[in-house]
């Protein structure tokens, strides 16, 4: 094993896209930033240099850290952030795991800009992939362009409003050629096939806000692993992935030499006031071969193969390029399938004796401005502030000491602003009944929620059980739930609402899919089973940005059950520390 090292420049650059140059928080001048490739066994060093003006972190997505949590770059719960002009080095080792991961910053919204791939290849090299052997690897990281000054945004939602959306997705940092500046198309993402080779794409969901659907025309992809696990072969046309999931597929280049566009859809449910943008974005899968043969080629493939075109692009030498039959962008059941269709590749060892059950309810809520009990309540009424919730709790981070200190340093200094999560209500309540309209420009009653640090302590070693249920007050809104230091078994998912006297049947205890962020369906629901065996203190919460910033997030505190409780390393240390005067850019 060796160690891989990095320097991450955190700064400010302009990026034009769409006529526009836009202001943009980058590692290494980079959009995407610098892929990190590590064979399983590695030490990762990575100087973070902070010469942007915000408070920065680096979360390792899906890295376990194993007896590691001072890495794990959550402010204010794991660490102080990074200070403008200040440095801090993180320190992990990558052990057991094997796949696609990646990084990205943990500072509201900016981690549309802050990311990059984290690759694990396994020890003994490409032979040792339990499928065939690809040619080739190529990292996808879907996400999406902003022209917004992006912490104000967080600022602006904190505050009670809504309305902010992307300019656009991207493909590796591409726009894709939908767009263009007056009339110069921005150029998308490129892809070179060669005829017979197999490339295993490494597909990561970067994004804040969209799920996505990925397709290539004229080729099928074989999804081999999903966050960094290994599940069954699985032969499909489409990808579907929410943010903070990964994807590894393999694709054979055996279509007609030609041109065929990769195109990556914004899904979205249905809703009465979800304007997120429909920005299609589409990149080219191209076979380099000579030309001649490429102008016969699409054109025999269309008729072979009953491709679907919506669309034709005559290229410069006249071939034709094939767009895919893309999926409506309201279908949130291509999804739901999608990931069903998941299991893991081996039998696992799930455990059988749950210790804690938890039933989590997803939903919105609304806080009274100026802390009082009562004011009037609604998605725009000024009294009243909307926040996202879980069993009607909305998280806040600490304000004096990241949790993570306070824990290893037993001081109680956080217990008054600490509040357990509360389990969820009678599992008898039908939440898909709760048909109100969020955000329509009339009042509408939102439940009286309660703002906290939002905490549940596990003794290390607790197999913990947790239920997921969407609501109707999230319609429109997705939901992909991911646990920091753990992986999770997936072991079923519904629509409707969770009935455990039924669904605890249907549960998969055989290989049910391992994952890092697990998709709740829309309008449905997920359990999961994890073991609490990584003593530290670890954040779970909705990757969907807008819930993220407006509190749907816990923190889960595992520990040897007792008030001495030894079971953490000391910090790094050059560990950042703050200073009470920099609250407000803390939250
Ligand atoms: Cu990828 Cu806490 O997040």
């Amino acid at each position: 094993a060796s160690v891989v090292e990095h320097t991450f420049v955190v700064s400010q650059v302009n990026m034009t896209h769409l006529c526009k140059d836009t202001l943009a928080t980058v590692v290494n001048g980079q959009l995407p930033g610098p892929a990190i490739e590590v064979t399983e066994g590695d030490s990762v060093t990575v100087h973070v240099v902070n010469k942007s003006p915000y408070n920065i972190t680096i979360h390792w997505h899906g890295v376990k850290q194993w007896l590691n949590c001072w890495a794990d770059g959550v402010p204010m719960v794991t660490q102080c952030p990074i200070l403008p002009n200040h440095n801090f080095t993180y320190r992990f080792n990558v052990v057991g795991q094997e796949g696609t991961l990646w990084w990205h910053a943990h500072v509201p919204f900016l981690r549309a800009t802050l990311h990059g791939a984290l690759i694990i290849r396994p020890r003994h090299g490409a032979i040792s992939y339990p499928f065939p052997k690809p040619d080739m690897e190529v990292p996808i990281i879907i996400g999406d362009w902003w022209q917004l000054d992006l912490p104000q945004v967080d600022q602006s939602m904190k505050n009670g409003s809504f309305d902010f959306f992307a300019s656009g997705s991207t493909i590796n940092g591409k726009l894709g050629d939908l767009f263009n500046c007056s009339g110069v198309p921005e150029g998308g993402y490129v892809l070179d096939f060669v005829p017979g080779k197999t490339y295993l794409l490494r597909v990561i969901n970067a994004g804040l806000f969209s799920e996505f659907y990925l397709k290539i025309a004229g080729h099928n992809f074989t999804v081999v692993a999903a966050d960094a696990n290994y599940v069954s072969p699985y032969t499909t046309d489409v990808i579907a992935i929410a943010p903070g999931e990964t994807v590894d597929a393999l694709v054979v280049a055996n279509a007609t030499p030609g041109r065929y566009y990769i195109v990556a859809l914004p899904n979205q449910a249905p809703g009465p006031d979800t304007q997120t943008p429909e920005f299609t974005t589409r990149g080219m899968v191209q076979y380099r071969v000579n030309h001649s043969s490429i102008t016969n080629g699409a054109a025999a493939l269309r008729s072979r193969r009953g491709v679907k075109q919506e669309e034709n692009d005559i290229g410069p030498s006249g071939d034709v390029a094939l767009a895919p039959q893309m999926p409506d962008k309201h279908d949130t059941v291509t999804s739901f399938y999608f990931h069903s269709n998941l299991t893991s590749l081996h039998h696992l060892t799930v455990p059988q004796q749950v210790d804690e059950n938890l039933f989590l309810v997803l939903g919105l809520g609304s806080i009274c401005r100026n802390g009082q009990q009562s004011c009037k309540r609604g998605g725009n009424i000024n009294e009243s502030i909307v926040v996202a919730t879980m069993n009607s709790v909305s998280y806040q981070h600490p304000t004096k000491m990241p949790l993570l200190e306070a824990q290893y340093y037993h001081t109680g200094v956080l217990l008054d602003a600490m509040q357990e999560l509360p389990d969820g209500p009678s599992r008898a309540f039908n939440f898909t009944d709760k048909a109100l309209i969020p955000f329509g420009p009339k009042e509408i009653p939102l439940e009286p929620s309660s703002k906290a640090t939002v905490v549940r302590r596990f003794r290390q070693g607790a197999v913990v059980d947790m239920v997921f249920q969407s609501t109707a007050l999230l319609q429109g809104d997705s939901n992909p739930m991911h646990l920091h230091g753990h992986n999770m078994f997936l072991l079923a998912q519904g629509l409707g609402n969770y009935n455990a006297a039924k669904d605890v049947a249907r549960y998969n205890l055989v290989n049910p899919p391992v994952k890092n962020t697990v998709l709740v369906p829309n309008l449905g629901w997920a359990a999961v089973r994890f073991v609490a065996n990584n003593p530290g203190v670890w954040f779970m919460h909705c990757h969907y940005e807008f819930h993220l910033s407006m509190g749907m997030a816990a923190v889960f505190i595992v520990d040897d059950g007792t008030t001495a409780d030894t079971s953490l390393p000391p910090p790094p240390a050059d560990f950042p520390t703050c200073c009470a005067n920099d609250h407000n850019l803390l939250q």
